[in-house]
């Protein structure tokens, strides 16, 4: 991975964290992303007194708010000609109804929206950085979910809305129908674009939560492995030479395996892309292009 530049959003904790470990271990310039300045730095300061590798930056930024979102698109463009891998990593759960600064229910800003952006602005440095590769971080939570738009009397904005576990499923699903979408759409492109389920992984997730789930969380991670292990399949869909040019699929232990049905229908991806579009202002960009 020398010479490879790979941003990672979530890369200051948890999985995202062991996932800058890995790639900084096999020589890649890393840049990873975090709310906080402090949590980012200490990240970067241990990762490259362990690895010996000196090429670690980051940029702060909350992946739920736009401004952020683009904020960080035209930082990372500014100091970096090239970008061979990004991880859309970054997600959490959100139990209390908690909303963005935008004002979209945080589930939904956070753990799609927010890589949704960041991805299509990256788009030119990607193509231009070809072979280049995208990876989204879901879950097998996804499983058994369907993503509700709403009949034609309802708002789509307001029946997709997220939030509490079953939110957290369906926010794994457009992680996924996003995958095969831009896949689909970047073909030929030199980008591939892979989605995956980590494991069930001991890290901070969901200690964000009032109630029941924090006090669960020790009990949970007594079956969970260790963040590190959960890195595995991000640091191989990241940088495994025999998945040159593999696109639109998603892994899990570091295999290519299938995901839900529901994952594979075309119709709700186009429809989850154009409605992702206009909640992110990028439909006016489209227009005015
Ligand atoms: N852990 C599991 O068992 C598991 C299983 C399946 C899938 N996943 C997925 O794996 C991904 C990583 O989860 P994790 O378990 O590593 O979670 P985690 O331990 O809670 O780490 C989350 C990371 O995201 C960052 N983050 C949180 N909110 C953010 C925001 N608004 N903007 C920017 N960065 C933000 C955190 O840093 P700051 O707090 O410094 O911002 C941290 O670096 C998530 O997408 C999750 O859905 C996890």
């Amino acid at each position: 991975m020398r010479d490879r530049v790979c941003l990672i959003t979530g890369g200051s904790s948890g999985i995202g964290r062991e996932t800058a470990r890995g790639l900084a271990r096999l020589g890649a310039t890393v840049v990873i992303v975090g709310r906080s300045e402090a949590r980012c730095q200490s990240a970067i300061a241990q990762i490259s007194t362990e690895t010996g590798n000196a090429n670690l930056s980051f940029i702060p930024a909350d992946m739920s708010v736009q401004t952020d979102v683009r904020r960080l698109a035209a930082e990372f463009t500014s100091r970096h000609s090239r970008l061979h891998v990004l991880i859309n990593n970054a997600g959490g759960l959100f139990m209390n109804g908690q909303v963005s600064a935008d004002g979209i229910e945080m589930t939904l800003a956070l753990n799609h929206l927010g890589g949704y952006l960041l991805t299509r602005l990256l788009l030119p440095v990607l193509k231009a950085s070809a072979p280049s590769r995208v990876l989204v971080v879901s879950s097998v939570a996804h499983l058994g979910m369907r993503i509700n738009f709403g009949g034609a009397d309802q708002p789509a904005v307001e029946t997709l809305r997220f939030g509490k576990w079953n939110g957290y499923a369906r926010s794994k699903l457009a992680n996924i129908l996003f995958t095969y979408e831009l896949a689909r759409r970047l073909e030929g492109a030199g980008v591939t674009v892979n989605a995956l389920h980590p494991g069930l992984a001991a890290s901070g997730f969901g200690m964000n939560n009032s109630g029941l789930f924090p006090w669960a969380k020790p009990v949970i991670d007594l079956f969970a492995i260790s963040s590190e292990e959960g890195a595995r399949t991000s640091v191989h869909v990241a940088s495994s030479p025999e998945l040159e040019g593999v696109t639109g699929k998603y892994f899990v232990k570091c295999r290519e395996t299938r995901s839900s049905s529901a994952s594979y229908d075309t119709h709700a991806a186009t429809r989850l892309w154009d409605l992702s579009a206009s909640m992110t202002g990028l439909d006016t960009l489209e227009k005015t292009q």
